[in-house]
């Protein structure tokens, strides 16, 4: 989704705005810009498409110590040169980035119009543009407050004034906005991932925060002119977690670092002393957990169906109701809260706008809200009352892998906790953390077994369609695994719990749409096995994913086999060659895998 970046110093600030939107390319985005003060006012290049496309059409001499630039995912208005950030008054005077939407753009638009002002785009954001010029105000940070005072909706916003050329003013309201503390220079972004090769000392705003930056500081105050005291944090990550390496894809080195970032989940959470897991932020205590009556999972896309694997995991190993839905929808419909109701939101971003405002919905209504995140200091992450961080570094491919399994032994570490308060027992408690202790070897095992994957993916990626079938735990890896190739193949694909299929979709099994069969062994595998005997007398293709080659090998076209761990995580290893396969089909068909068409890393709009 749009990206943010502003630079601030005594350097020419160009050359750190591009860099800055190459780092922020992986979240998604469709034109680019960029806008420098000069002595004759704002200079701003804008393009449609990529950011090397943008490159080209910078001149070689434009230079300027102060300059702000954007990636736009488009909202208001098509991808084209004059719908991209950023959007200048008429004088070319204020410059403005923008990453969210406005709500009440069409009033302000009409008003801005009936008042003479000349608009050259769709956009919501010029209008800021047009506002904050217009202001009476003659300093930047009071014309710019006095311009939000306008407006509805949400934002993060970098705004710079030809002839104020020593500060940028930002301010956020539901769209991240970090600083970045330089040596006599600042940087603003939207995401620390265009900072980190620059400073790692960085400091988040709230929401009705704004901020004006200068080469020697910075100083932050509320949308009513009152001063609010910042720490800076340091970011974990360093500038080599952000960067592909020697592999052709993020998507693929985040799926071969799994092992490391499961190890790192697990890490310092294991009470060996009592069969279970600590988890240290979780703020929950033991008394409090027994008064659990159920949980409630919020999320979307790929964290929504971690939380579905989660609730599985959940309600299997504490005897409690559990169940996932996408935040999306529970935010809207007047969900009842409940006080003994744990609700637990999933983010990988920890910035996802639906995930976010079901948080609020639950906090508003006095339910208390525990987040399982990614991004250490994220708006979710800061909005909760307790959690889990996953720990799994940064991912920069849109398609999620490491965080759907990071998350998921998240969840199995809080299953563990909150089982072993109530009714699971010590042996079961130790079983599972032996087999939690070895999985990241076995994720291992079945990563280097990438090419046998490769060339079972290349068998079935001229397919048009595929069903994905599992049951109970492994249905939410059916859908994580058509979601996959959804995303990145542009395959389209459908995920059934198995014993669904006969309720309707048998009807399109033929010998066109594979099958991906999930097919652990387990109490259900006789009735698996039955669902790919279905699917194999109506001549329909199968992959079986599962843990005995030979029986499956009888049964199918094609299987790939996974080392067994304990029942319930079972789950969680069936994942990864899903992953594998979903990767190299996209390869064969030469998708742009790390950046798939229309879709954004994380998505901070409705
Ligand atoms: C976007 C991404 C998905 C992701 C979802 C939720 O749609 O493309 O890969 O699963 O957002 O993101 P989150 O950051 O909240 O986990």
């Amino acid at each position: 989704m749009c990206g943010i970046v502003g630079y601030v110093g005594r350097a020419n600030s160009v050359p750190f705005l591009i860099e800055g939107l190459h780092r922020l390319e992986y979240r998604g985005y469709d034109s680019a810009g960029v806008a420098v003060a000069t002595s004759r006012g704002v200079r701003t290049l804008k393009r449609a498409g990529k950011v090397r496309e943008l490159e080209g059409v910078l001149p070689k001499r434009l230079r300027g110590t102060l300059g702000i630039a954007h990636t736009r995912w488009a909202t208001h208005g098509v991808p084209n040169d004059t719908n991209a950030h950023p959007h200048c008054d008429a004088a070319q005077r204020i410059a403005v980035v923008h990453n969210g939407i406005i709500e009440n753009a069409a009033t302000l638009r009409a008003q801005l119009l009936s008042r003479g002002h000349e608009l050259v785009s769709d956009t919501d954001t010029e209008l800021l543009a047009h506002l904050i010029a217009a202001s009476r105000e003659s300093n930047l940070l009071q014309a710019v407050r006095d311009a939000l005072g306008h407006i509805e909706g949400t934002y993060g916003i970098a705004v710079i004034d030809a002839d104020q050329p020593d500060h940028i003013v930002v301010a956020r309201n539901g769209s991240p906005v970090v600083l970045g503390i330089g040596e006599r220079e600042m940087y603003v972004a939207s995401d620390v991932a265009a900072l980190v090769r620059h400073t790692r000392q960085v400091v988040h705003l709230d929401d009705g925060e704004l901020a004006v930056v200068r080469e020697d500081g910075f100083e932050t105050s509320t949308l009513d002119a009152r001063p609010t005291a910042k720490q800076p944090s340091t970011v974990s990550w360093d500038v080599t977690s952000y960067e592909r390496g020697e592999y052709d894809h993020y998507m693929l080195k985040e799926i071969s670092e799994q092992p490391e970032a499961a190890a790192r989940t697990l890490s310092g959470r294991i009470e060996q002393r009592f069969d279970t897991a600590h988890l240290g932020g979780l703020n929950l205590t033991a008394r409090e957990i027994l008064d659990v009556r159920r949980i409630k999972i919020l999320g979307c896309g790929s964290a929504f169906y971690a939380g579905l694997l989660g609730a599985h995991l959940l309600e299997t190993l504490t005897r409690i109701p559990c169940a996932a839905e996408a935040a999306s929808e529970f935010r809207y419909r007047n969900p009842v809260i409940e006080k003994d109701v744990l609700y637990l939101a999933v983010s990988q971003s920890g910035e996802t706008l639906d995930t976010l405002m079901a948080v609020q919905e639950v906090k508003r209504k006095g339910g208390r809200v525990l987040g399982i995140v990614n991004a250490v200091g994220s708006t979710i992450a800061r909005e909760v009352d307790g959690g889990i961080y996953i720990h799994a570094g940064p991912e920069v491919s849109v398609a999620s892998t490491k965080t759907f399994t990071c998350t998921g032994l998240a969840f199995a570490l809080l299953a563990l906790h909150m089982g072993r308060i109530r009714d699971l027992g010590p042996s079961d408690g130790r079983r599972l953390i032996d087999a939690l202790e070895g999985l990241p070897e076995k994720i291992g095992q079945i990563i280097a077994r990438a090419p046998e994957i490769e060339r079972t993916a290349a068998r079935f990626a001229s397919a048009g369609n595929l069903f994905y079938i599992g049951r109970t735990g492994t249905y939410p890896i059916a859908l994580e695994g058509a979601q996959k190739l959804k995303e990145i193949a542009y395959i389209h694909a459908e995920a059934y719990p198995a014993a669904e299929l006969k309720h309707g979709p048998l009807a399109l099994v033929s010998p066109e749409p594979p099958t991906v069969a999930l097919v652990p062994d387990g109490p259900l595998l006789e009735k698996s096995l039955a669902s790919i005997e279905e699917i194999k007398a109506r001549k329909g293709p199968v992959l079986a994913v599962g843990h005995d080659r030979e029986t499956l090998q009888a049964l199918s076209d094609a299987v790939i086999d996974v080392p067994k761990t304990e029942p319930e995580l079972d789950p969680l290893l069936l994942n990864i060659p899903l992953q594998l396969f979903a990767y190299f089909a996209a390869r064969t068909l030469e998708r742009d895998i790390d950046q798939p068409r229309n879709l954004a890393k994380s998505v901070t709009v409705e």
